[in-house]
């Protein structure tokens, strides 16, 4: 209903007009005002649950009265009948190959069978983006003990990311993960996966041991996903620059130079190239070209081949959102979350005939990738990467297509792109077709030799982020209109900063998680929102209510629903993060303390935190949320 009142740009957003923007906006637009107050009156009550407080430091998951929120699937539980977990994390490379990986993020769930909307057995498909050093070995990782740092525990930390697929059923009202399961399955940063789309075969794709081009190892930083129309998963690599190295000292051309250096190549958080030696980007300096993509893969076929699709463009890639336009083409969403980068969105070549199956995929492999530019008068359009248009040319340092796809932050640079504040989840609305979009925070806007506020980006030094929505006529339009859907921590109800994953349920709920920085968490300026949370918002009335909230030193990142939105999960990644604001209180986590921040779910004794999929019901068997 939104599209017949897409307001104009509030340009000076008060808390007041964020918060209460469709009733403005209906006062603004040519509605007669007695329909416009009608349409607010008929909008039925989306939110029924009484919202939680703030938690200060809690070390557990906390949901409404009447709701229950149950530990379901943690790092190191088995995918199957494989080996259990070890508390003390001295489990094997080859045990975590089988096991679920660690920092859960986003999830989908596919119910089975294949083509069924069932509600109570389904297939639950999750990433795991990354690490936490001080808990994955027994004996801490190349940092702590860099003398007993072996290519065994490279491997284990390489297993212990990408995706796991788990059978899930509910039988007598408890879910259970189905053991054994001929669907489970890991993808690590070493599975083989295959390179198509435009870039597939490219000189700058192709390494000694794939001179083709056209087959990588493995998928790394699995941040938030996609579900395509046809029933395949996307997982998406964010940031996928912290695993390779480059010696600073060694001399390479100003090209290189120019191309590491926009993707910030060259410095890695792991120590993988010790053993390994594709992450050493002068051995091998293109292997860090075939990371940063959307990936797809089949959950109904355990044999399925994930495929790296490099028409979307290689960015830091958050998540992936679709929508169908009226002639059958797809649009995909996808931002680059870091700071001052883009918003993108790929329009396929050809029409989608409505049909299931992972043939589909090749849809992904043609069409245009565009990005987005941002006007003051809260219109904005979407600007193609093409070569040889708009400056993609030669004189601007471009080779080819796959070269401006290889390197679309360059090319979006060229295009005159809007530089946002940090671009992370973004979703559709499934009844109104608006598009919602996290922009996290930017502590540098305004800074010196930084840019400045803009409509988009309303705030210098923007540390608590906010959320936009764009209204576009339909999914393949190269236009559309755009406004601030709410500013973190300057809502009039619940408080929340950092907005960061979002997902709208088939009723219209918008739901919000919170990555607020382990760095400022629970202090100073951050200490009124408390630990990372979920909200609940109706994106009609800009009411937001408080969910769930998270345990010490988490994000809360990841949430799916069964279609009948009686079951819910959500994921708690990286409790126990190493709080600097901890530290500065005396508390050290280490691996000989891994539980010193936090000891959720297990809370032993000798136990250590772990990042796990929380399952969420309504006692009285009820929709969530209402
Ligand atoms: Fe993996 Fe931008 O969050
Ligand atoms: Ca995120
Ligand atoms: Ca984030
Ligand atoms: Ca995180």
């Amino acid at each position: 209903m939104n599209n017949h009142f897409e307001p104009l740009l509030q340009k000076q957003l008060s808390r007041r007009s964020v918060l209460q923007f469709s009733l403005g906006a209906m006062l603004a637009s040519a509605m007669p005002l007695s329909s416009a107050a009608t349409m607010l009156h008929n909008h039925a009550q989306l939110l029924g649950f009484t919202p939680i407080p703030a938690a200060d430091l809690l070390d557990e998951v906390m949901v409404p009265e009447g709701y229950r929120a149950e530990v379901f699937y943690r790092w190191g539980d088995p995918i199957s009948d494989g080996p259990a977990f070890n508390m003390d994390a001295s489990n094997s490379a080859a045990d975590q190959m089988q096991q679920a990986g660690m920092h859960h993020d986003a999830l989908q769930y596919f119910p089975l069978p294949k083509g069924s909307d069932n509600n109570d057995h389904g297939l639950l498909v999750m990433n795991h983006e990354y690490l936490d050093l001080d808990v994955i070995h027994t004996d801490g990782s190349h940092t702590h003990s860099p003398e007993t740092y072996t290519a065994d525990k490279v491997t284990k930390e390489q297993n212990a990311h990408g995706v796991s697929l788990i059978e899930v059923r509910q039988e007598n009202g408890e879910w259970q993960i189905v053991r054994p399961s001929t669907y489970a399955r890991r993808l690590t940063a070493n599975t083989p996966m295959q390179i198509s789309g435009p870039a597939a075969g490219h000189a700058l794709l192709r390494t000694q041991t794939d001179p083709e081009g056209k087959n990588v190892l493995g998928t790394l930083n699995n941040c938030a996903n996609g579900k395509t129309p046809w029933g395949t998963y996307l997982t998406c690599e964010e940031n996928f620059h912290y695993y390779f190295v480059a010696d600073p000292n060694q001399p390479r051309d100003a090209d290189t130079e120019r191309r590491w250096q926009r993707y910030k190549l060259g410095f890695s958080y792991y120590g993988w190239q010790q053993f390994d030696k594709r992450f050493e980007l002068d051995k091998e300096p293109n292997e860090a070209n075939r990371f940063g993509w959307v990936v797809e893969f089949d959950p109904y076929d355990p044999q399925s081949i994930p495929v790296k699709r490099t028409a979307l463009g290689r960015f830091a890639h958050e998540n992936v959102a679709h929508k169908a336009g009226k002639d059958g083409r797809l649009a995909f969403y996808s931002g680059d979350d870091s700071k001052f980068e883009y918003i993108y969105k790929f329009i396929t070549r050809d029409a989608w005939d409505g049909t299931l199956g992972a043939q589909h995929g090749r849809l992904l492999d043609e069409g245009i990738l565009y990005v987005a530019r941002f006007e003051e008068d809260g219109s904005a359009r979407w600007l193609p990467l093409v070569f040889g248009e708009n400056g993609l040319t030669a004189e601007n340092g471009f080779v080819d297509q796959a070269d401006v796809l290889i390197h679309a932050r360059a090319a979006a640079d060229i295009v005159g792109a809007t530089k946002m504040d940090r671009p992370e989840w973004i979703t559709v609305h499934p009844h109104t077709d608006d598009v919602f979009v996290s922009l996290t925070n930017n502590s540098d806007r305004g800074s010196e030799d930084k840019p400045s506020k803009d409509a988009a980006n309303p705030r210098n030094h923007n540390l608590f982020g906010h959320i936009i929505k764009f209204s576009e006529a339909d999914a393949t339009s190269t236009e559309f209109s755009w406004q601030v859907f709410v500013l973190g921590g300057e809502g009039e109800g619940e408080q929340f900063a950092n907005p960061d994953g979002l997902y709208i349920d088939d009723r219209g709920v918008l739901w919000i998680q919170t990555d607020v920085s382990s760095s400022v968490m629970n202090d100073g300026r951050f200490k009124e929102f408390g630990n990372n949370q979920m909200l609940a918002a109706d994106p009609a009335t800009g009411e937001i209510r408080r969910f769930l909230t998270g345990p010490v030193g988490c994000e809360v990142t990841g949430v799916i629903m069964t279609p009948d939105m009686k079951t819910m999960w959500v994921n708690i990644q990286h409790p126990g993060e190493m709080l600097d604001v901890l530290q500065r209180r005396g508390i050290n986590k280490s691996p000989q303390n891994p539980n010193a921040a936090s000891n959720w779910p297990d809370h032993y004794p000798n136990g250590r935190p772990r990042s796990a999929t929380v399952l969420i019901t309504k006692d009285d068997g009820g929709v969530i949320g209402t």
